[in-house]
């Protein structure tokens, strides 16, 4: 490998923990996990959730860790010299994760948009018949590019200006210093939005339908697997991200820590949305006399509908709140899509020996260029294709390759005494090897076998 000047390591445990969560509280948190807990059983939810925290998210990610900071290389090069063979594998992650970049710049494109539009309720009467009508069909026509290629533009512009331009040479200046400004923001406007739904007249009604436990639900494979999916996508495991971050500590991080925390921050994020979520469902309820489950929606139908529909009723509140809500949508995304940039970005300076400026101008060129594709409507088809591609499948390759060639060929053995050196608190023993080799792969294998027989049935 041709060296580089290029700084990639992080400036302290504080820069590499925030970019972590940054990564992981994404849009997976805001309009995937409410829906997901709600339709899987409400309160009875939380036992599949909690087993995928224990014996997947937690374990999981120290196991990232500990491989990244022992290699300190990129993705792909630890893979090869693990086992020459499997070094293509070891590219797919790092390109299959780099594939979330393209799409989840398409929306942050929209949500740039609705920013705006949101101050003014620019959406008029009928937000549904607005996003679906004029919003998503402008996408078709070249007046609708005109309008939309900007803001999709300005999305990765954001993103390589941040990666490249102030990143430059040193990771730290870039990616470390932006974490620790926006992550906190977007935790502290998270906050202070679901505080302000919760004194909404309904609340209680929204959130006592979210919670309504359905434990018939818990001897249905499906919710297990809803479980392990989320916790999967929103943890940003098996997507060689948590390994590339790690590989950029220094000897001081206390990795074992650092995965508790991450799981605390990211997990309280998402039911801390749940409640924000069906407050303000609780309160449309109230409003329009319609039921929470038939008000229930995800996804782009949550954000860009049910939302401003609300802001509608809101009074003087929405002017405010609004603009607020789509840009901690927007922040949640950008956090998450600067580390969807990094794995593939520090396989190629590893691989060809290009400057971090290069590699990051190049990945973000194309990557703008795919995304205009997708904020078309043609494009939001194939977005559907790709979304399903990634969550369903790539993660889930992902994972099983990582305990396959991380827990089993590699040994995770040899990972204990360097991630004990460097943790004060918890110390890793037999529990965490039997976890990572045995318990978490034929769980996950169990959970998938029946799920997807449940479906076939
Ligand atoms: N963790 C992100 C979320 O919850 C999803 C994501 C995964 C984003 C991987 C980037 C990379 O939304």
């Amino acid at each position: 490998m041709a060296k580089t000047k290029d700084k990639n390591e992080w400036g302290s445990n504080l820069s590499f923990l925030l970019a972590m969560i940054g990564s992981a509280v994404g849009l997976g948190n805001i309009w995937r996990y409410p829906y997901v807990l709600y339709s899987n059983g409400g309160g009875a939810f939380f036992i599949p959730y909690i087993v995928a925290i224990l014996i997947m998210g937690i374990p999981f990610l120290i196991l990232e860790y500990g491989v990244g900071y022992n290699f300190k290389s990129s993705f792909p090069k630890a893979v090869k010299s693990i086992s020459k063979k499997w070094e293509y594998l070891g590219w797919f992650l790092p390109v299959a994760v780099f594939m979330i970049l393209i799409y989840y710049s398409a929306i942050l494109g929209w949500d740039g948009f609705y920013v705006i539009i949101s101050a003014f309720k620019g959406w008029g009467a009928d937000p549904n018949a607005y996003f679906t009508g004029s919003f998503l069909q402008a996408n078709d026509t070249l007046g609708g590019l005109g309008t939309f290629v900007p803001f999709v533009a300005i999305a990765m512009l954001v993103g390589w200006v941040i990666m490249w331009v102030i990143s430059h040479t040193d990771l730290e200046k870039g990616l470390g210093r932006v974490s620790k400004v926006l992550v906190p923001l977007l935790f502290a406007i998270m906050i202070f939005i679901v505080l302000f739904s919760l004194t909404l007249p309904g609340a209680g009604i929204g959130l006592a339908e979210l919670y309504n436990p359905d434990w018939s639900l818990l001897l249905n494979f499906n919710i297990w697997m809803a479980a392990f999916g989320q916790m999967i996508f929103s943890l940003s495991l098996g997507m060689s991200i948590a390994f590339t971050y790690a590989s950029y500590t220094k000897d001081d991080s206390d990795l074992v820590s650092n995965a508790l925390w991450v799981t605390v921050a990211n997990c309280g994020f998402e039911n801390f949305a749940a409640i924000g979520v069906f407050s303000i469902l609780g309160y449309m309820s109230l409003q329009s006399g319609v039921a929470v489950p038939d008000l229930v929606t995800q996804g782009t139908g949550l954000v860009f509908i049910v939302y401003p529909t609300v802001f509608n009723v809101l009074g003087d509140w929405a002017s405010v709140i609004g603009p607020l809500f789509f840009f901690t949508v927007y922040l949640a995304g950008l956090t998450s899509i600067l580390s969807t940039i990094e794995p593939l970005s520090f396989s190629i300076q590893n691989k060809f020996g290009w400057s971090r400026n290069k590699t990051m101008t190049i990945l973000c060129v194309f990557g703008a260029a795919v995304s205009m594709i997708y904020a078309t409507a043609m494009g939001s088809y194939i977005l559907g294709i790709a979304d399903t591609f990634v969550n369903q499948i790539a993660i889930l390759i992902g994972v099983i390759f990582e305990c396959i060639i991380f827990a089993w060929i590699f040994k995770a053995e040899n990972i204990i005494p360097k991630l004990n050196a460097k943790s004060k608190s918890i110390k890793l023993g037999k529990w965490w090897l039997v976890v990572v080799k045995y318990v978490l792969p034929i769980f996950i294998a169990i959970v998938w076998v029946g799920g997807i027989l449940e479906v076939i049935s």
